[in-house]
């Protein structure tokens, strides 16, 4: 594997590279990829002979249900997170935005409420509305530039019509790892208003050194009779494109309901992010992800140490994720203003910290995940774009 290597993804029909003109007016011909979600780096070898071994075959027949996805899903969970499981408790969606949706359609009705920590992955607000539920947002606090919870705080904003939280750990955007104190307050809060727990843990692989990602089952095993984990390969082995996500339930009940939904709705999944998931779930992937979240790493330094440097601009400092989030509010420009340096002057496509909700005001989240040229490139196109 060579991160280094820059791999050209324009006119790959790439939502990150060929839309950003469209979502934010930057030409793809002199601008920099920096919002969806994905890295710019090809998947593990593992990855591609599995594939490789499904096109020289030829045939995309039906699987069998002997297929060893769900043993390499409870292996790498529990050799990577320490966290055991049985291989029926996972069900396979369409990706963690779709499982999302099949959980609020399983446990809660239209008009019903959903926390949300904000700011918060974006599609998590899209979701939650699409579904005619409402939002009741919990803000976190930035306590020494970190993302906190305020339960105290949040008591008081729920309505009692509450009925799901919907909690990113670690979070996107800004990388926070929840500790095991504050997942145990999370789960205690829930248990307090009744909620249904749902840790969307999506972003468990990228962790940096220094930093402990704990399930939330394993943090705060008396919560799992009201707890749902979401977990995927998509982020960690860059495969966001197969759609392949698992809804993880560790509660009988809970798993009964969610089942029958998904028999009722004839949903199967994907062979191909079914194969691509058990290959990178091997001790082949597990040495590439190593080998990733070192240079992933160095990128994050690299684009703080850049950043930083720029009056007025802040980043938070990451423990997991290649999302940066980057407060601008001390710069004292304008949301437009800050825009327009880093659209139209940095030629940058990068989110616009409002669209996360609550507290994303004057924030931009930067994708990271690309190779340390772009990253260098980027600081630089900032540096010029806010002298002054
Ligand atoms: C926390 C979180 N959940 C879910 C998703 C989307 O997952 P999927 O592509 O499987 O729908 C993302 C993508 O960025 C994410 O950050």
């Amino acid at each position: 594997m060579n991160f280094d290597q820059i791999i050209n993804r324009r006119g790959t029909y790439s939502n990150k590279w060929d839309d950003m003109h469209s979502s934010y007016g930057v030409s793809p011909d002199d601008g920099l990829a920096m919002w969806v979600a994905d890295m710019d780096f090809q998947s593990p070898d593992c990855v591609q002979h599995a594939v490789k071994k499904m096109l020289d075959h030829g045939i995309y027949g039906y699987s069998s249900g002997t297929f060893p996805y769900e043993e390499a899903v409870c292996c790498w969970l529990r050799n990577r997170h320490g966290w055991a499981i049985e291989p029926d408790w996972i069900d396979t969606t369409t990706g963690l935005s779709n499982a999302i949706a099949l959980v609020l359609d399983t446990f809660s009705k239209p008009g019903d409420r959903v926390v949300l920590f904000s700011p918060v992955y974006h599609a998590f607000k899209k979701v939650v509305l699409a579904a005619g539920r409402e939002i009741t947002v919990c803000p976190l606090e930035k306590v020494d530039n970190q993302y906190k919870m305020n339960f105290s705080a949040y008591d008081e904003v729920m309505t009692g019509q509450e009925k799901i939280a919907l909690l990113c750990s670690p979070h996107n955007p800004g990388g926070r790892v929840w500790t095991q104190a504050e997942l145990r307050e999370t789960g205690e809060f829930c248990r307090k208003h009744d909620l249904l727990l749902v840790s969307d843990e999506i972003h468990q692989d990228l962790v940096f050194p220094g930093h402990k990602h704990i399930p939330f089952p394993v943090a705060a095993p008396e919560f799992v009779d009201r707890l749902i984990v979401l977990s995927s390969a998509s982020k960690t082995f860059n495969l966001a494109g197969t759609h392949t996500g698992q809804v993880i339930i560790p509660d009988q009940d809970l798993r009964k309901q969610f089942k029958k939904r998904i028999s009722e709705l004839s949903l199967g999944r994907n062979d191909f992010g079914v194969a691509m998931t058990t290959a990178a779930y091997s001790p082949e992937g597990a040495a590439w992800l190593d080998k990733l979240v070192c240079y992933l790493d160095g990128n994050r330094k690299l684009f703080d140490a850049g950043v930083n440097g720029i009056a007025g601009v802040s980043s938070m400092p990451m423990g997991a994720t290649y999302l940066s989030w980057v407060d601008f509010s001390q710069t004292g420009l304008s949301q437009e203003e800050v825009a327009t340096r880093i659209y139209q002057q940095a030629k940058i496509a990068a989110n616009a910290g409002e669209t996360f909700g609550k507290g994303g005001e004057l924030h931009v989240r930067f994708n990271t995940g690309t190779s340390r040229e772009l990253i260098r490139d980027a600081v630089t196109r900032l540096e010029r774009a806010f002298v002054n």
